[in-house]
């Protein structure tokens, strides 16, 4: 406390001479005669006083003490991963593993099957998995989220999930999907909308703005990101919802997955896949892609198809997915690589599955569905006894 105002130490002087022994003695009195004047002012001016602190107080309590409380301490954001690598291969499973997989039923958990089916391979990567499962556009909807796990079986040692960005945002319970995913450790890529509250919580705690980490030379960083309820979302994420987000990729690189016609069961062919959020470039290698592109593209435009739009209605657009695979059947009648593509973003064209894209966004922030694709590699035997795989893939929705 300030002794240079003389308010304050004329009342300190005033508590002290109280609690000396005078005070006991009775002889209170005394110090009235002696000062009336001034403590009599002193008196007057004490309840005004107290009001002032206790209003202040009070200001500093519901301002600035309560808010700093309630609001999550921040964390640094990292580095944005452009483009990252699956590190899971398929194990080749029977079809009639493949149906209990499914179903749910004879599939037994204990620790060491895993083990037991491995194929001999010694220097296998970190984790052998059964199935590799692909989840579109889930937006904050938690329950048709675990109804559609529970619809396919879903179990975190046989299968690897990947959600395809935009999990969090617009439906309501946004938390409880970070914290399944989290506490599950379910593998993700970025949406368009987590890009988005990860700029808004860098604004809110004044950090650096979030960034891309790649081969790429430049980056462009979107300026018009700004929605209230992104905001909201952001100012109540805590350190290790934000570190999840940072983590997720735009890009995957999955290794083989199905090339196949739409309505074909299963190919013997397969090609590499990537999961991303909302498409890619057809004239550009993966590591020359604009990162912002990837996270909301939905159409090329006319007539060199090499500049995306957000926006389907715009003139000359044309869905990025159409082209890609016109792209793609040319390269492989050239026989070049070609490449399938597993993604979301685009509601407004639903499940969308063509020989070389596979849109999964079936619209269940609308209402609609909600989808997952499963991916897996299948041993046949024929006839004659030759062993040869099939890769399989199926897509499962359920209603939102
Ligand atoms: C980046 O470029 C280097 C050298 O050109 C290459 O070895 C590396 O694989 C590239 N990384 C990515 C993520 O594309
Ligand atoms: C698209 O291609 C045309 C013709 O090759 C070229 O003139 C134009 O600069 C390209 N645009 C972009 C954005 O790459």
């Amino acid at each position: 406390m300030s002794s240079k105002d003389p308010l304050l130490s004329k009342k300190h002087r005033n508590k002290r001479k109280y609690s000396t022994d005078d005070v006991e003695t009775g002889e209170v009195g005394s110090y009235e005669d002696e000062d009336d004047g001034e403590y009599g002012t002193l008196f007057k001016i004490i309840p005004y006083l107290s009001t002032f602190l206790i209003g202040m107080g009070t200001l500093y309590f519901f301002t600035v003490f309560l808010p700093e409380y309630f609001i999550p301490e921040s964390t640094d954001l990292v580095g944005i991963p452009h483009i990252s690598e699956l590190d899971v291969i398929l194990k080749p499973i029977t079809s009639t593993r493949a149906l209990d997989l499914k179903s749910g039923k004879n599939v037994d958990l204990d620790e060491n099957e895993n083990d037991d089916d491995d194929d001999g391979d010694d220097d296998t990567p970190s984790k052998a998995v059964e199935r590799l499962i692909l989840i579109g556009d889930i937006h904050g909807h938690y329950t048709q989220f675990r109804k559609l796990l529970s619809t396919i079986n879903y179990n975190k040692k046989n299968d690897h999930l990947i959600v395809l960005g935009d999990f969090i945002t617009k439906g309501s319970d946004s938390f409880k999907v970070l914290e399944y995913l989290i506490a599950n450790e379910i593998d993700c890529i970025l949406g368009n909308h987590e890009y988005y509250v990860l700029q808004n919580y860098a604004t809110f705690h004044r950090l650096e703005e979030p960034h891309f980490t790649g081969n790429r030379t430049q980056f462009s960083i979107k300026e018009d990101f700004n929605s209230d309820a992104d905001y909201l979302l952001a100012k109540k994420l805590e350190p290790h919802h934000v570190q999840y987000i940072n983590q997720c990729s735009v890009i995957k690189k999955l290794g083989d997955v199905p090339v196949h016609k739409p309505k074909n069961n299963g190919s013997p062919y397969s090609a590499p896949g990537i999961a991303v959020h909302a498409g890619i470039r057809w004239d550009l290698p993966l590591d020359e892609q604009d990162p912002i592109d990837n996270l909301e593209m939905r159409s090329l435009l006319g007539p060199y198809f090499n500049e995306t739009t957000p926006d389907p209605e715009e003139e000359d657009a044309i869905s990025w997915s159409k082209i890609y695979n016109l792209k793609q059947k040319e390269k492989d009648d050239n026989d070049e690589p070609t490449m399938v593509v597993y993604y979301g973003h685009d509601a407004r064209r639903g499940l969308n599955l063509k020989q070389y894209t596979k849109g999964l966004d079936s619209g269940c922030d609308k209402g609609d569905q909600l989808s997952a694709i499963l991916i897996w590699k299948e041993i046949h035997t024929s006839k004659k006894g030759k062993k040869h795989i099939l890769f399989k893939e199926e897509a499962v929705s359920v209603n939102c």
